[in-house]
């Protein structure tokens, strides 16, 4: 009998549970397994009262914490070595010793590798299935640039992340290769910051109908953890405090707390043996079942922890997953971002490989040589001292005809996601563990709403406000402070900032039929960059940390979700989902922020998106553990990279870390 699930009933199914029953089949038998043959693992559960329930092996739980720390099997540190190659190159190919290399998908793990593989001497070819454009999931809204767009915001001179936005400077490749590149950076408050640049805290929750500045709730936390009806215990403890506390015990597997308070690795190889401990008893649950069973937090509680830690959408998912997330995406984690968007790193890349980059080039059907596999499939292109892959594509045929195109190679660099992948034909057929990876693998969804606005109100102090709403009409300001203001959308666009032309009749018609009927009018925000928090379906909204170049307008990051919460948007279209974000908005800031919208608004549903068919792989409970060796193992000639094949899906770190290891591996086959 499962001595520790006190709190939850065991038998009882849950959605958010996904191996519950399992678990509870199996914790007999993965304690006598881990007893004789993982000494290690037996000798150190994280609670005394709780074995080791996962169904891996000490083997697949290590190899799974060498993947998650890029160290070799001698729990050797690889991440410096693949700096040096990222930096300096490969080594060069002798002569007669270069290949014809393949490599499908101009992501960052594409365009890394590619570079590599060229710089080295091999003869390489980088096939993309977008028409204009190289990045895959970095896309950047913005004018011109190298796929020519056209004019994305009112502003020309704005542009905003469709995609990647921040990256951290505990990520050492990416930050790497943007020196190396000469790519100019600067600083991302993930908290807002005041004028002189200091991080002041003062973005909004508004959750339960209570809107409150996240410094107020850093100290005051009661108000809204009562609106939640956490236990009298965690009324006063604000909700990062709770999880911190809650998530201490397994951070203490692979770090300690030094004097200062701050957390320091320990040293390999133990941090490996810590992290595989971690996975062995965490690998088979989510974070619903960690924060219930293993935390002991009751559902208040998890609800609170949720909705303001951003975990709700991805309760069901891998715990792992959303450990590792809390621990990066946290104000101590100091993020960069790109000057010009970060686009520029794959324009950066695209300079070394554009000759030779084929745009407009869909995989849509893969042939490699594998001479015990080739029975019953048709493998004709490929031979054993012919070509041994080659790959059809397929054009679009943008308006033009539909074009397609074959190569051959010797090897291939595969960079399609798993969730891509499973759409294209491979033959023979590869083996069982990664076609199961490639059906299986998880991909989460990710939705951003962007808005323009004429101005940067955010940032206003309530002077400005009074100022600036004058200047649309004398005595606006104090209508909307009455909330007397007309909210039947004859304001949108109001302010003189606002150039005519951009907001629809359809957008004008969506917000007078769901505007919001509260009125409230809130104090100036006075806040650049960071970000609020909401229960409403916006959730999470992003202001810009910095001015581009001269313009007095910005663009907002109006929601900002993942899973679930992502799903909502769409089925709304832009014309309908723009108003909606507005909202969202308004009713976090207060009505009046609709004078500066000047109704040029972008959006971006990963899993609507004909390449990337998701954010990114946000594993299930388990995956790490059944799928990870196979994921990036190579078939024959076929080598596999993406942010996938690494344990930082949904980072470019993983993508670079995957497209030098797979060069590497090209290099050397
Ligand atoms: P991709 O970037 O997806 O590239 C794959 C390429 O393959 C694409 O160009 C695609 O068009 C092409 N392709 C697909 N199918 C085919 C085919 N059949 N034939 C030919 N080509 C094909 N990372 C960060 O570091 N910081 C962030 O703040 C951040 N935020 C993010 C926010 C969102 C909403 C999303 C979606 C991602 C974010 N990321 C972030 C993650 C980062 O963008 C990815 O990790 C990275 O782009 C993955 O690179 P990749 O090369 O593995 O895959
Ligand atoms: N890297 C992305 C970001 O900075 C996403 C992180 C995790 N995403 C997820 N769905 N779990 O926002």
């Amino acid at each position: 009998m499962d001595m520790y699930r006190t709190s939850a009933d065991p038998g009882r199914p849950s959605r958010r549970r996904f191996t519950a029953g399992a678990g509870a089949a199996t914790a007999g038998a993965a304690a006598a397994l881990a007893a004789s043959a993982a000494p290690a693992a037996a000798a150190l559960p994280l609670r005394p009262d709780c074995p080791p329930e996962s169904t891996a092996d000490w083997a697949t739980c290590l190899a799974v914490a060498r993947a998650l720390l890029v160290v070799d099997e001698d729990d050797r540190p690889l991440v410096p070595g693949y700096a040096k190659v990222l930096d300096g190159g490969l080594p060069r190919a002798r002569t007669g010793a270069a290949k014809k290399v393949l490599v499908i998908g101009a992501g960052p793990a594409g365009l890394v590798s590619a570079w590599l593989l060229k710089r080295a001497g091999h003869h390489v070819t980088l096939v993309e299935a977008n028409g204009n454009r190289v990045g895959g999931r970095i896309k950047t809204f913005r004018t011109g640039g190298h796929e020519h767009a056209p004019q994305a915001f009112a502003d020309a001179r704005l542009y905003a992340e469709a995609g990647a936005m921040r990256i951290p400077g505990s990520h050492p490749l990416v930050m790497g290769l943007i020196g190396r590149l000469g790519v100019e950076k600067r600083r991302f408050h993930l908290v807002d910051v005041d004028a002189d640049g200091k991080p002041v805290n003062n973005a909004w929750l508004h959750v339960n109908g209570i809107r409150m500045r996240r410094s107020a709730y850093a100290t005051s936390p009661r108000r809204v953890n009562r609106s939640f009806g956490v236990p009298r215990k965690y009324w006063d403890t604000p909700s990062s405090t709770i999880l911190r506390e809650a998530l201490d015990p397994v951070r203490d597997e692979f770090s300690t707390r030094g004097a200062d308070g701050k957390r320091v690795d320990k040293p390999l190889p133990e941090r490996v043996r810590g992290w595989a401990r971690v996975v062995q008893r965490f690998g088979d649950w989510s974070m619903y079942r960690f924060l219930t069973e293993e935390a002991r937090l009751d559902e208040r509680t998890v609800d609170l922890l949720g909705t303001l830690e951003n975990l709700t959408s991805r309760l069901p998912l891998s715990f792992i997953h959303s450990f590792i997330s809390a621990s990066l995406i946290s104000p101590d984690t100091e993020f960069w971002e790109l000057v010009g968007g970060t686009a520029m790193l794959p324009d950066a890349l695209l300079k070394e490989v554009s000759d030779v980059l084929r745009l407009d080039r869909r995989a849509t059907h893969i042939e490699y040589w594998a001479p015990d596999r080739q029975g019953g499939h048709d493998t004709s292109h490929v031979s054993a001292d012919g070509p041994h892959v080659w790959i059809d594509t397929v054009s679009e045929g943008r308006g033009g005809k539909v074009v397609r195109e074959e190569f051959t190679a010797d090897l291939a660099i595969v960079t399609v996601p798993f969730s891509g992948l499973r759409q294209v034909q491979v033959s023979p057929l590869m083996s069982y563990k990664k076609r199961r990876a490639v059906a299986e693998l998880h991909y989460d969804s990710a939705t951003k709403v962007l808005l323009e606005f004429g101005r940067r109100w955010w940032e206003f102090t309530e002077a400005e406000w009074k100022r600036e709403l004058d200047a649309v009409r004398p005595g606006l300001y104090e209508e909307y402070r009455a909330g007397k203001a007309p909210a039947d959308g004859s304001l949108l666009g109001a302010h003189p900032s606002v150039p005519p032309g951009h907001i629809s009749a359809g957008q004008r018609v969506h917000y007078a039929a769901n505007r919001w009927a509260a009125r409230d009018q809130p104090e100036a925000a006075h806040i650049v960059g960071g970000g609020s928090v909401s229960d409403n379906s916006n959730r999470f909204m992003i202001n810009p940390s910095h001015a581009i170049g001269d313009s007095k307008g910005g663009v907002v990051l109006a929601s900002y979700s993942w899973a679930d919460d992502a799903s909502r948007w769409d089925s709304l279209d832009d014309d309908a989902r723009y108003p909606h974000a507005l909202r969202g908005l308004q009713q976090v800031y207060g009505q009046r922020v609709e004078v500066f919208y000047t109704g040029a608004g972008r959006t971006q549903s990963w899993l609507r998106d004909p390449y990337a068919y998701g954010e990114a792989s946000v594993l299930l409970p388990g995956q790490h553990t059944e799928l990870l060796s196979a994921i990036r193992a190579p078939e024959g000639p076929l080598h596999f990279a993406g942010d996938h094949t690494s344990v930082k899906p949904s980072w470019i770190e993983g993508a670079l870390e995957s497209g030098v290891r797979a060069a590497l591996e090209a290099h050397g086959a």
